[in-house]
């Protein structure tokens, strides 16, 4: 299929399809996350009904880009977009070799960027599966990922950082409990940890963007570990909760006295 014909099947289902109108820098951000295979997945994922239009860009990241879409039922979800033209490949393969789920790692970019999205799937099904509060997978093709969707109608939940939360002593303790049933029962390290990668909506916080975390017997698994406690502490303790970082690290690990 040619791309002019793939970009008139998808008119008006994609957001960026009005691209011709944006900025130069918008259309390059554009041009880069629809690549024309990533636009067949995306045609693919529309005819099986996975997703009935891709609405408009919550965020353009390092690895990807987050869109909030709308499924079959007319119901929100987000789609996250690896990207395969400019991604930083490289710096991903530290976080899969050494993890028994993937023995054999592909050498090309492409093949490694779609087995770090299989990962981050994965790793959100374990999380979410766990009872911790993440959003569902709910589909994989590829670079693309379908979840479900955090927020309301008008906007999707905001990160932590940009939160003024009305009991922080109580968020942490909710963010504890799920960093401590993430070990137990995910038996994964989030990696990412921090204001950046919680959401939160209605009070509740929501752990997201767990491409990067690793199983418990990954080599990097106590480096992570470690730095995810170093954030959420160094977070919770500037609104006044007291924490000790090390009682934290026993909590979460089942060696509390
Ligand atoms: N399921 C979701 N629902 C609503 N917003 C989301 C969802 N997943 C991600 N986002 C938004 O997109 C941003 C980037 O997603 P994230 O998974 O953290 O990717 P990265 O940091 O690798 O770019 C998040 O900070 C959040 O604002
Ligand atoms: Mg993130």
């Amino acid at each position: 299929m040619k791309e002019e014909e793939l970009y008139r099947i998808l008119e008006g289902k994609i957001c960026t399809l009005e691209r011709r109108e944006k900025s130069t820098e918008d259309r390059k951000t554009y041009d880069e996350v629809f690549d024309k295979n990533t636009l067949l997945t995306l045609y693919t994922l529309i005819s099986k009904g996975v997703i009935q239009t891709l609405d408009f860009p919550i965020s353009t990241g390092k690895e990807g880009n987050v869109f909030r879409a709308t499924d079959e039922k007319g119901e929100p979800v987000a789609v996250k977009i690896y990207r395969t033209s400019t991604s930083t490949y490289k710096n991903l393969t530290k976080y899969i070799t050494g993890d028994p789920r993937f023995r054999n790692i592909p050498k090309d970019r492409r093949g490694i960027i779609f087995l770090w999205a299989q990962k981050e799937y994965k790793n959100l099904a374990r999380m979410y599966n766990a009872g911790i509060k993440s959003p569902e997978p709910k589909k994989l093709l590829k670079n693309v990922l379908v979840m479900q969707y955090i927020g309301c109608e008008e906007q999707p939940a905001p990160m932590l950082k940009d939160t003024t939360l009305s009991d922080a002593e109580k968020s942490y303790k909710s963010i504890k409990m799920m960093m401590k049933k993430l070990y137990e029962e995910a038996q994964l390290i989030h990696g990412d940890l921090s204001e950046y990668n919680i959401l939160v909506e209605d009070e509740e916080c929501f752990l997201i963007d767990v491409g990067q975390s690793v199983v418990l017997e990954h080599p990097l698994a106590s480096e992570l570990l470690l730095r995810d406690i170093t954030n959420i502490t160094r977070y919770f303790k500037k609104l006044g909760v007291k924490i000790n970082e090390k009682e934290l690290l026993d909590y979460i690990r089942g060696q509390e006295q």
